[in-house]
């Protein structure tokens, strides 16, 4: 091995050692920062290195060079104004356009070494590896999937779930396609045979992701995320590029961990989820509406009341409180209250908000401490000691409607605000939350709703406790 290759490889594993510290740094919020600059260090490093061998061994045009370094340019200034002005609420459509691209570019680097060599009487052997057709195959359904998906959270694409009669059995043909021509591939290259394997891997992907809708979007997009890295790992096979193998295989089972974290929480299983058979909840139920009642309606100074002279106030932020960005404001109420020696702390669902983390993001933001977000497991035999359940733009993640059959989301487990003593929901209206159904805590004879946008209800709360407390 030359002087040049050393130094590479020795930059290769610096680079990975950085994938590695930096994800585990994000293990808590205190160094969540430093791990993302440890890892984006890594990444520049490896790019530059991936740079060094391509012009070291000089194998390129000036054309070539002019079209990569046009295609760099145009592809970092788009992320860098995407990530840099997009909305908190819209992070999750980000993400699922990150992942089709992370996912597409991996199927273009096999598609284009399998053209490539299939061409050639020796390249032949070489071409049809397990590995290329697994790239191409897992690049391709990821890249259709994740356009789904963000249509889908963006709203630009039906956001329910999608089915038509037969269509678990197209799902299935596309993917009896996929693995039929992969198969066909590896005991006779043909590049026609290839572009059957895409479309039928692109139409695995859309199949698989229309069906899914409402509560069970979180589970898809980590799914994606770890194909994504599958993908990526396998493209580090085909062109040899280890750093990629290592990058790609952190975030392949990152996001698989992730995947069944999500599962998990929405009481899914992961086997139903890979057949398909999320998005109308494993018993494949039908949203159906709750039981009617009626709604009490309170104003500022009755919820300060109740607040100021509580002992024990929880709070449950949804994905309204991102909406109204209103996570200073919640953090402004929550000090005044612990200063009068109330006992404050937040309820954290593992699918509040719009993405995996959202509420922990939100908060931290306002610099509420740590210690007191408490995970839904830990909260949740808390609420009967509650004077208040707090609700704050949190509706799917409350409704008692989960705990029975025949709902869209029957079988998540739920924050149980409704075993407080009473509770007060800021919502602007009665409208239903991402999965469409109505929620029963509303008409819950202990529930007062505060109807306003979660900003102004709490800055009106705040100064209401204020002129009680003077
Ligand atoms: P949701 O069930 O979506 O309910 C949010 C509520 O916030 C709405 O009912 C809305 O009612 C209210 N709201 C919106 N803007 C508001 C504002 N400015 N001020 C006050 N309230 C406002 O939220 P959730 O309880 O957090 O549940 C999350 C849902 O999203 C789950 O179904 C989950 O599966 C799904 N999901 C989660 C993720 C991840 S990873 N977290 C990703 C995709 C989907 P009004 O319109 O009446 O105000």
């Amino acid at each position: 091995m030359s002087t040049f290759d050393w130094i590479i490889q020795l930059v290769y594993v610096a680079a990975a050692s950085c994938f590695v510290l930096g994800l585990h740094l994000m293990n808590t919020p205190a160094t969540a920062r430093r791990g993302n600059q440890l890892s984006t260090g890594g990444m520049v490093a490896a790019v530059v290195a991936t740079f060094a061998i391509i012009i070291h061994a000089s194998t390129i045009s000036v054309t070539g060079w002019i079209i990569m370094f046009t295609g760099a340019l145009l592809g970092s200034a788009a992320g860098l104004y995407t990530a840099r002005t997009v909305q908190m609420t819209a992070i999750p459509q980000l993400v699922s356009v990150f992942n089709a691209v992370g996912g597409g570019a991996a199927a273009l680097v096999a598609i284009h070494d399998y053209i490539n060599l299939a061409g050639s009487a020796a390249g032949v052997a070489e071409a049809t590896t397990v590995t290329t057709l697994l790239d191409v195959m897992i690049g391709a359904v990821t890249f259709s999937g994740s356009i789904i998906a963000a249509g889908k959270l963006q709203g630009l694409i039906n956001a329910a779930p999608v089915t038509f009669p037969g269509s678990r059995a197209v799902n299935m043909a596309a993917a009896l396609t996929a693995i039929g021509g992969a198969i066909y591939l590896i005991i006779t290259p043909s590049v026609p045979v290839l572009m059957i394997v895409i479309l039928a891997a692109l139409a695995f992907g859309v199949t698989m992701v229309m069906p899914i809708g409402g509560a069970d979007m979180p589970v898809v997009i980590s799914l994606l995320n770890a194909f994504t890295g599958t993908a990526v790992a396998m493209a580090g096979f085909v062109i040899g590029n280890w750093a990629l193998i290592i990058a790609g295989a952190l975030v392949g089972a990152s996001g698989g961990i992730l995947t069944k974290l999500m599962a998990d929480a929405m009481n899914r299983s992961l086997r139903n989820i890979m057949i398909g058979g999320f998005g109308t909840g494993d018993s494949g139920a039908v949203a159906v509406a709750g039981p009617g009642g009626d709604v009490r309606s309170i104003a500022a100074d009755d919820a300060a009341i109740q607040l100021a002279y509580a002992q024990k106030v929880i709070i449950v932020p949804g994905y309204g409180l991102a909406a109204a960005q209103a996570q200073h404001q919640v953090a402004e109420l929550a000090s005044l209250l612990e200063e009068r020696g109330i006992e404050v702390s937040y309820a954290i669902h593992p699918v509040a908000g719009r993405m995996p983390g959202h509420m922990n993001v939100l908060l931290a933001e306002a610099n509420v401490p740590y210690p007191l977000l408490k995970e839904m497991d830990e909260i949740n035999p808390e609420f009967p000691r509650a004077d208040v359940a707090l609700v704050i733009g949190a509706n799917d993640v409350t409704n008692p409607a989960a705990r029975r059959p025949g709902t869209a989301i029957s079988g998540m487990p739920i924050l149980d605000v409704d075993h407080a003593k009473s509770i007060i929901v800021i919502k602007r209206s009665m409208a239903s939350g991402y999965a469409g159904i109505d929620n029963e805590l509303y008409v819950d004879p202990k529930t007062s709703m505060f109807f306003a946008d979660a900003k102004s209800a709490l800055t009106e709360l705040t100064a209401a406790v204020k002129t009680l407390v003077a």
